[in-house]
């Protein structure tokens, strides 16, 4: 990224393009500070999709990964949906090839099927409810005890909200790189390292990290969390982009990023951070890339998306 003078530059012409073309720029909490900074809202996976579902702008700017911009195109076929980097995809969400998911669900007719807001379009399609991280319990709690559950593709939340609820669920075997790759024995370390320090975890952490933690939620319950914490030093298991957030609404406290391995000290989401202010400012003026959904998808896709929204 260029020096100061050229991002305060790229910002002006940010803003004024965004008042020229009735434009919103949605930023998740992953992406980088200047992103945040320049964003009209940075939200979570559910706020954003409110966020996209309610806007009145004509030009909804998103930037986050892939199936972020699709949620937003799916809500909102008439607005123009633009993303700084198309190619930024989730790999959880591309874990869950259609044919094999569809093969998955056949093998056990009559289950309610509920699928992480982290899928394909083709893969919400399949599906009866979409969730995320913050509203997966409460959705899971609404389906009568008698049904039987799939639940994909992330196998970390799917066995979180099992045994927080105590209740069976078929799981699709994806996983989030990001998440997945904190162990509890390196994670440990820096435990014992800061005494007292509280140690705060994302549901698609593996579960031998989430026993261990003081709380688990997701991105807005762990902003949150962090904010009301007696505590002064956390220790963060997820993506590192949330600290900027997080240090904003506690200058005071210290939060520490968990520790990938000895050779990582925190394990970053690199598609979130193919999000730059450059590319951001040139999707806005060339109008692209611009995320489209094929009608009759979109029309399949929206449907469990809606059903999320009425049940959170
Ligand atoms: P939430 O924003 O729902 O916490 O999900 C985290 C994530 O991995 C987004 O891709
Ligand atoms: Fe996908 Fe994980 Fe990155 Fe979220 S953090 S976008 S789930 S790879």
């Amino acid at each position: 990224m260029a020096g100061d003078k050229q991002r305060k530059h790229l910002v002006e012409r940010i803003e004024r393009l965004k008042k020229e073309m009735r434009a919103i720029i949605l930023a998740h909490y992953y992406t980088v500070p200047e992103i945040q900074d320049v964003a009209d809202i940075v939200g979570d996976s559910l706020a954003l999709a409110r966020a996209a579902e309610s806007t009145d702008a004509d030009v909804i700017v998103f930037a986050g990964v892939y199936f972020m911009g699709e949620t937003a195109s799916i809500l909102n076929p008439d607005k123009q949906v633009l993303m700084p980097d198309d190619r930024a995809g989730c790999p959880l969400a591309d874990s869950c090839p259609t044919e094999e998911f569809r093969a998955f669900k056949a093998k056990h007719p009559g289950a309610v099927v509920i699928n992480y807001i982290n899928s394909t379009a083709e893969i919400k399609a399949e599906s009866d409810i979409i969730c995320t991280s913050s509203n997966a319990e409460r959705i899971v709690r609404q389906i009568p005890e008698h049904k039987k559950i799939i639940f994909g593709p992330d196998r970390n939340l799917g066995g979180y909200v099992m045994k927080k609820l105590g209740r069976e669920m078929i799981l699709w075997q994806g996983y989030c790189y990001v998440h997945d790759a904190f162990s509890w024995d390196v994670v440990r370390k820096a435990v014992e390292k800061h005494p007292g320090a509280e140690l705060i975890a994302h549901p698609e952490c593996r579960e031998e990290l989430l026993e261990h933690a003081d709380f688990v939620g997701s991105t807005s319950g762990l902003l949150n969390y962090a904010a009301k914490s007696s505590g002064n030093t956390i220790i963060v298991a997820t993506e590192p982009g949330i600290l900027y957030e997080m240090q904003k609404r506690s200058p005071e406290k210290t939060f520490i990023p968990a520790p990938k391995d000895a050779s990582q000290p925190w394990s970053t989401c690199t598609q979130m951070k193919q999000n730059t202010l450059e590319k951001l400012y040139e999707c806005m003026e060339r109008r692209r890339p611009r995320i489209v959904v094929e009608e009759s998808l979109r029309r399949a896709a929206l449907r469990p998306i809606l059903r999320m929204l009425e049940m959170s």
